[in-house]
């Protein structure tokens, strides 16, 4: 079957790649979408059962740092479009081995850029008809103060963990390739996401796993740091309308202009929670734990989308309370998902990571 377009998502089994790859399955039966996943603990075919067995989906099991196996890919299928998200995405981990976050977020980043200009410049018709679109985050913009400012895509780029500074340099190849070789390119920084089939080492799925098991809840510090948070299908529905729309060369924020501190976020999730599970209201506070704060730790975090709303239509569809109760159903409903991740490898990595907390 001859297909309209040829597009690889990184990072598809992933949390974020794989509600992606699921909106372009669904939505474009014209576009054949290969998903391109090394399959590190945080890549989980499970998390696309409903899309595996559709037409227009493939999988190749690859590293991104692999350069003859990207090359390979690009011609095998004919690529027109990349949309870029496998990283190594977890900060606690970046802190404890550095070296990881380098070799796949930017040299990741960097083959794969290199592999695509190569394929692309040649076909006959070059860089027309293509796209590398590059995912980041807002991290790569460092911290805000309590002040009401927010990032908006002028804002200086400031990293200051082994994650962010990782981001921002894939960020910069990314221009840069755009720059010197003329490579259509698109970039946008989100905020945090949450939402289903997120690996239970993030805050949500974590939190909500542990109040299930009445298990201690680790809050950095007092728990006054600021993040802006977004539902995940919001940020696949954004993903969509800019690889689509979005200008060639210019990157876009992508937020939800729904600011919580940690403290008060977890306030809710634990009234959500206790709520679904049928326990008396504030009947799971007493699991609130301090602990040593991060190393490093952003305060706050805020992204300014207005840019993507004026320009391209896009906004969130959620209000966050209702996006709270969405996920946390969710995961009540999934728990054998759940409990397959928490098993074995993971469960001795969580107790590693916390166990002098
Ligand atoms: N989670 C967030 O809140 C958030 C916010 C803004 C931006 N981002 C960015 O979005 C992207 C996806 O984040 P996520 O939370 O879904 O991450 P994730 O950790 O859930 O998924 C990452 C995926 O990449 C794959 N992967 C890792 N190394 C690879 C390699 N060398 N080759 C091929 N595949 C590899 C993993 O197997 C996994 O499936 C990342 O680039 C991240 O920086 C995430």
């Amino acid at each position: 079957m001859k297909f309209r377009r040829n597009i690889i998502i990184t990072g598809g089994a992933g949390f974020i790649g794989s509600h992606v790859v699921r909106l372009f399955v669904n939505k474009y039966p014209e576009y054949r979408i290969i998903n391109v996943d090394k399959l590190t603990y945080a890549g989980n075919l499970a998390n696309l059962k409903d899309v595996e067995l559709a037409e227009n989906y493939s999988f190749e099991k690859a590293d991104i740092c692999d350069y003859a196996q990207m090359s390979q890919l690009m011609s095998d299928y004919s690529v027109d479009g990349i949309i870029h998200l496998a990283a190594e995405s977890h900060v606690d981990r970046s802190i404890k081995d550095p070296f990881a976050f380098a070799y796949t977020n930017i040299i990741g980043t960097l083959t794969l850029l290199q592999a695509a200009k190569l394929y692309w410049e040649s076909t006959e018709e070059k860089y027309e008809g293509k796209l590398f679109y590059h995912i980041s985050t807002d991290e790569v913009f460092g911290a805000l103060e309590m002040d009401g400012t927010m990032f908006t895509e002028e804002t200086k780029y400031n990293p200051h963990s082994p994650y962010s500074a990782s981001k921002a340099s894939s960020d910069h190849f990314v221009r840069a390739f755009h720059d010197t070789y003329g490579m259509p390119t698109i970039l946008t920084n989100c905020s945090n996401n949450y939402g289903p089939y997120q690996f239970p080492e993030k805050l949500i799925p974590l939190f909500i796993h542990n109040i299930c098991q009445r298990k201690p809840l680790p809050v950095y510090g007092k728990g006054e740091n600021v993040r802006d948070w977004l539902y995940v299908v919001d940020h696949a529905r954004a993903i969509d309308v800019i690889f689509h729309k979005g200008k060639v060369a210019d990157s876009y924020n992508i937020g939800g202009f729904n600011e919580w501190k940690n403290i008060d976020l977890i306030k809710v999730m634990i009234k959500t929670v206790d709520k679904l599970l049928g326990n008396p209201d504030g009947y799971s506070l007493d699991l609130i734990t301090y602990v040593t704060d991060r190393a490093g730790h952003d305060l706050r975090y805020a992204i300014d989308s207005s840019k993507l709303k004026n320009e391209l239509g896009w906004e969130p569809s959620l209000q966050f309370e209702e996006g709270i109760e969405k996920t946390v159903r969710w995961y009540l409903e999934n728990q054998d998902w759940l409990d397959n991740i928490t098993s074995g490898e993971y469960e001795k990595y969580y107790e590693e990571m916390y166990k002098n907390r």
